[in-house]
């Protein structure tokens, strides 16, 4: 359990998507410099997505660019198709992500066509992505369940993730989209995925809405899984998932591995910087635990 973790910070991304307040793309590119600052050096940037669904995503390209003199970093976007991919490009893209998702219900509801039509709009991204020498990342949401259909079976989730690997997915993120699993199922999903992908390559990407994450990622990394998908704060949620809120938060998916030895790299106060500015934008405070503690901590320690 003590080898090294990667942690893929999805704060500006699935953090900032599903906020009320709109933040300007200054105020993102700075949340993204803090973030590498602390060590963050995987971070999800932004969504060439439609506007009209995501508007707080729109500006995307201005944000990469803003960000392409932190050469030490990369930076991941997310692209629903070839519209997608070629504003990504434009903007300067090196890692672009495809979405899709384990059950119907959630895919017409977050992209607005059924699972087989979606691969078919990755299909090309894929190919093109291919010859410019772009990687690309899958998710898969709704792992655990799913807002629409209810349950999900481990099977549904594996074949969809063969799937995405065959394209030519890099990485499969695997997404607890509404947070409602608990560890055994976590772990049962992961050992149907690994059936045919090695652990190595995939993700967990947990929301903690039932507060189950941090016990979910422990149990994923028993399977052997290495890549942790998590937002500063706590933030975010996803519109098109009704009562998701927030990745698992990076302060206590750092707090939990560096307890238990493994090395993340982050440190932890610059990390809450970061997550403490942010709040100062949005206008309400973190809802990570470790970022509450701390920051208690902090207050008592001045008075
Ligand atoms: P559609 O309506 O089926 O697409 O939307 P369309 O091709 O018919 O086009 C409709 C309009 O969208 C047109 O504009 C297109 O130009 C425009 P109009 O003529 O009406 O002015 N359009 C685009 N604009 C900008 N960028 C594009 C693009 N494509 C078409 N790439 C579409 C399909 C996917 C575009 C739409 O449904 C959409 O943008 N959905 C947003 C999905 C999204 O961003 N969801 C949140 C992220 S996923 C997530 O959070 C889950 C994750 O975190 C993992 C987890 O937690 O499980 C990743
Ligand atoms: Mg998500």
């Amino acid at each position: 359990m003590s080898d090294q973790v990667r942690i893929i910070e999805m704060g500006p991304r699935d953090g900032l998507q599903n906020e009320k307040t709109a933040v300007s793309v200054e105020a993102r590119i700075a949340f993204i410099e803090a973030l590498v600052a602390a060590g963050l050096n995987t971070v999800e940037v932004g969504a060439f997505v439609s506007p009209k669904a995501i508007p707080q995503m729109a500006s995307s390209e201005a944000v990469l660019r803003g960000v392409s003199h932190l050469t030490g970093a990369e930076f991941h976007v997310l692209v629903p198709n070839e519209k997608g991919y070629d504003a990504a490009r434009a903007a300067g893209a090196k890692v672009v992500s495809v979405f899709a998702a384990a059950s119907e219900g959630f895919s017409r509801a977050n992209i607005n066509c059924t699972v087989a039509e979606s691969i078919e709009r990755f299909r090309p991204v894929l190919a093109r992505a291919n010859a410019d020498g772009v990687k690309v990342r899958g998710y898969i949401s709704c792992v655990l369940g799913c807002p629409f259909d209810g349950e999900i079976k481990p099977k549904a989730v594996a074949d969809l993730a063969t799937t995405l690997w065959e394209l030519g997915c890099y990485e499969i993120s695997l997404g607890d989209t509404i947070g409602v699993g608990t560890p055994a199922k976590a772990k049962e999903m992961l050992r149907a995925v690994s059936a045919n992908i090695p652990p190595a390559k995939l993700a967990m990407h947990f929301h903690d809405t039932y507060g189950q994450a941090l016990a979910n990622l422990y149990a994923g990394m028993e399977e052997g899984v290495r890549v942790i998908d998590a937002a500063a704060g706590g933030l975010g949620g996803c519109p098109y998932a009704p009562g998701a809120t927030g990745n698992v938060a990076t302060e206590d998916v750092v707090y939990m591995l560096e307890g238990m030895g493994v090395r993340t790299g982050v440190d932890m106060d610059r990390l809450l910087g970061a997550t403490n500015e942010m709040s100062a934008v949005l206008g309400k405070p973190p809802v990570s635990r470790v970022a509450s503690a701390l920051n208690a901590k902090k207050r008592r320690a001045r008075s």
